[in-house]
């Protein structure tokens, strides 16, 4: 495995981290057992990740503190806590009570099974609901922090209806957070000029979602979000062959697979720290460690991305 160091936090993390939400939510999206959940946290301990990411709704921070039973030290935990009231809608405002904050991160101690979060993320929060965030939620992470309950402060954007980063922008405008999970794939890079040119100058930690979530593991979805971008005038039928859209990532041995492709893109550009990877499948695992290990993809490739979808800021490949 190979190690960052993490912004400015003096944590040395490795470049790819396990995500235990998103469709997969370590196999339990799709009825795997717990043991299965179990399985996978332990195999990417064993390939050297040291950076897990969970949350309090995903359903598996159980499963991960079982899992890291006797290693917890060696482990950075990432859990995150809703800013909406439980029950609402998360795009909603119908905000959660400094209380409900506090009593997520408690749970979320207990079913860790440790003492304290190393990065305790405010949830999914919408350019909407930024500013109850501000008023209200921020003073509460700063008391957690002087309780030693959680060492850094994290942010993650709603990257399905925030797909040009509004939020995050607006975050960045202040020297508040430690960590930020920006949104960010081949399909929409806008996160390059808008977010991780300032994360750096800022030493914020960036982590990586959505390097591949639907859109670039299931040929339908793919060629659904590109007849809608078409349709959109957003990408130049003419340019591109509707038949195998990304083909020209693979051809020429440049890369092994889409998935392949699309990990390397996230990991080699400047600015993103670690990679998240989430899966149900210790195989899954094993071949996105190596690609998130393998080089940055060809500048043939990565020229033709940028010619088409550079100016993309408006899907998120969900
Ligand atoms: N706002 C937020 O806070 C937020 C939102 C979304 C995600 N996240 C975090 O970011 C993490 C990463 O996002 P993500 O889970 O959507 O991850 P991702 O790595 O972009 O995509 C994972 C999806 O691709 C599939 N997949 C992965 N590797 C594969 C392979 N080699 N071959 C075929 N299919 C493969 C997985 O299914 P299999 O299980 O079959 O491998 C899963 O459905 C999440 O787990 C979560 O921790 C945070």
């Amino acid at each position: 495995m190979d190690y960052i160091e993490f912004g400015k936090t003096g944590l040395e993390i490795s470049v790819a981290g396990l995500g235990c939400g998103g469709h997969s939510r370590l196999g339990q999206g799709y009825g795997a057992s717990v043991q299965a959940g179990v399985d996978v946290v332990r195999a990417a301990l064993d390939r050297g990740i040291n950076y897990i990411d969970t949350a309090a709704v995903y359903g598996t921070e159980e499963i991960v503190g079982h899992a890291l039973a006797g290693v917890r030290d060696k482990i950075v935990i990432s859990t995150k806590g809703m800013v909406v009231r439980t029950g609402t809608p998360a795009t909603g405002a119908e905000f959660a009570p400094p209380e409900q904050l506090r009593a997520s991160l408690e749970s979320s101690l207990a079913k860790l099974s440790t003492d304290y979060i190393d990065v305790f993320h405010l949830h999914g929060v919408m350019p909407s609901q930024y500013a109850y965030c501000q008023s209200h939620l921020m003073p509460e992470l700063l008391k957690f922090r002087e309780e030693g309950k959680i060492r850094f402060f994290g942010l993650t954007e709603r990257f399905i209806h925030d797909p040009g980063h509004d939020m995050l922008m607006t975050a960045l405008e202040e020297d508040f957070w430690d960590v930020m999970m920006v949104g960010f794939n081949m399909l929409n890079p806008s996160a390059r000029d808008r977010v991780f040119v300032k994360t750096r100058g800022k030493g914020i930690g960036t982590l990586v979602m959505f390097a591949v979530r639907k859109a670039l593991s299931n040929p339908g979805a793919l060629k659904e979000l590109l007849n809608d971008l078409i349709e959109q005038g957003l990408v130049d039928r003419d340019r591109i062959d509707m038949s195998d859209p990304l083909g020209f990532l693979v051809d020429n041995a440049d890369a092994g697979s889409i998935i392949n492709a699309a990990y390397r893109f996230c990991r080699h550009e400047t600015g993103t720290d670690v990679v998240l990877t989430g899966t149900g499948s210790v195989a899954h695992l094993d071949e996105n460690i190596t690609s998130i290990r393998q080089g940055p993809l060809s500048e043939t490739s990565l020229n033709r991305l940028r010619d088409l979808f550079g100016h993309i800021d408006s899907v998120s490949g969900n």
